[in-house]
């Protein structure tokens, strides 16, 4: 589903990548038409049924969602959100690191600096579209928006980080919240950590407001191992770590129900102020598509399209967000030549 903007540039790339990587072997891939062009034209987002049909897929890759011609972003509420909603996809997992030392923006900073793993909430929080408006537009007007926190959808975010520090032997978790300020929901948050955090003595648990984490990510990102949050922080954070590795054009996420549907996407938009000019950065894509094969067990492929991607970026095959002027079919070109 390559969706708007610079998805339909991006998703392109990363299916190249994929059949140059799969060699002989083939796999059965549906082209989604969803997205803006879709919704204008049949003014349908995404029906349920086709919504459902995703689970009949090992995985879904998607480009982005979003569109200034649709001001209110209702369609990418209904597809994206939707699927991060309706298919259960409870883990975003969003990780961080830097293929060069060139790349890492902070000064004195090389790449083992910024190699951590964001886990994001995916299907609460402050998105669910719990609120409303009353006295529209007048001076008097109201406008809520509930946040969400019930203490199965953050046990289970929570304990899927602990499962991977534990699994990667990884010491030290990080957990962000704003439990100063919002005492009810975070304070969930605060209680369960403590609770699974004293079932992995092995691993350091700590708990930091979420101001004070962007202002230790930015200062000395070094310290960070595992950092798990809640759906809106996550999302903020993740454009921050994308930025410590590089650029937004880098950033690849998966999102999945363990055991259940995945979907894969780069962590940026849809780019409308370069869409449709063949500039687009396709690595964050491409190396969704990694995190696609080594969550489907394919690691050795896996490996072999982030090596491809390390290597174009150690040649100096470098779009425009990375200071180059390859264009996104130069460094396509170039990682089905690596390959
Ligand atoms: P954006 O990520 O689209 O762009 C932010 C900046 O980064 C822009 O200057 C853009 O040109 C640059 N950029 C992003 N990806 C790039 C790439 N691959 N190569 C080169 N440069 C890249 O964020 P935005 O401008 O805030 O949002 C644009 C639209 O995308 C909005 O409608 C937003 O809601 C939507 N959006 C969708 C997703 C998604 O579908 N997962 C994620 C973020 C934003
Ligand atoms: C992301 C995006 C989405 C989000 C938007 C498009 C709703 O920013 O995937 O990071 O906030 O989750
Ligand atoms: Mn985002």
């Amino acid at each position: 589903m390559p969706g708007d903007g610079i998805g339909k540039e991006v998703i392109p790339a990363a299916l190249r990548v994929l059949e140059k990587v799969l060699g002989a072997e083939k796999w059965d891939v549906t082209h989604l038409p969803h997205g803006a062009d879709h919704t204008l034209k049949t003014g349908e987002t995404i029906s349920d049924a086709d919504m459902q049909s995703l689970r009949g897929y090992d995985a879904v890759m998607v480009g982005a969602l979003g569109d200034p011609r649709i001001p209110d972003n209702h369609h990418a509420k209904d597809i994206l959100l939707g699927m991060r909603f309706k298919l259960d996809l409870y883990v975003n997992f969003r990780p961080s690191y830097a293929l060069t030392d060139a790349l890492v923006p902070l000064k004195g900073r090389d790449k083992n600096d910024v190699r951590l793993v964001v886990f994001r909430e995916n299907t609460e929080g402050l998105y669910t579209g719990i609120g409303g408006t009353f006295k529209q537009g007048g001076p008097d007007e109201i406008a809520i928006e509930q946040e969400i926190n019930t203490r199965k959808g953050v046990e289970r975010i929570l304990r899927e980080a602990f499962a991977y520090a534990k699994k990667h032997g990884l010491k030290k978790l990080v957990m962000a919240d704003k439990a100063n300020a919002m005492p009810h929901g975070h304070g969930l948050w605060r209680r369960v950590f403590a609770e699974i955090a004293a079932q992995h003595e092995d691993i350091e648990a700590k708990a930091l407001y979420v101001d004070n984490l962007v202002f230790q990510l930015v200062r000395d990102p070094g310290q960070f191992q595992v950092i798990v949050s809640n759906n809106l922080f996550g999302d903020i954070i993740t454009d921050l770590t994308a930025a410590l590795q590089g650029g937004l054009g880098l950033a690849a996420s998966a999102n999945y129900h363990p055991g259940g549907p995945a979907m894969f996407e780069p962590v940026h938009g849809s780019a409308p102020d370069i869409a449709g000019k063949g500039l687009a950065n396709p690595i964050g894509a491409v190396s969704s598509l990694a995190l696609l094969l080594d969550h489907l067990g394919d690691a050795p492929r896996a490996l072999r399209v982030t090596e491809a991607v390390r290597r174009v970026v150690e040649a100096g095959i470098l779009p425009r967000d990375l200071g180059g002027t390859a264009s996104t079919e130069d460094v396509t070109q170039a990682l089905l030549s690596h390959l």
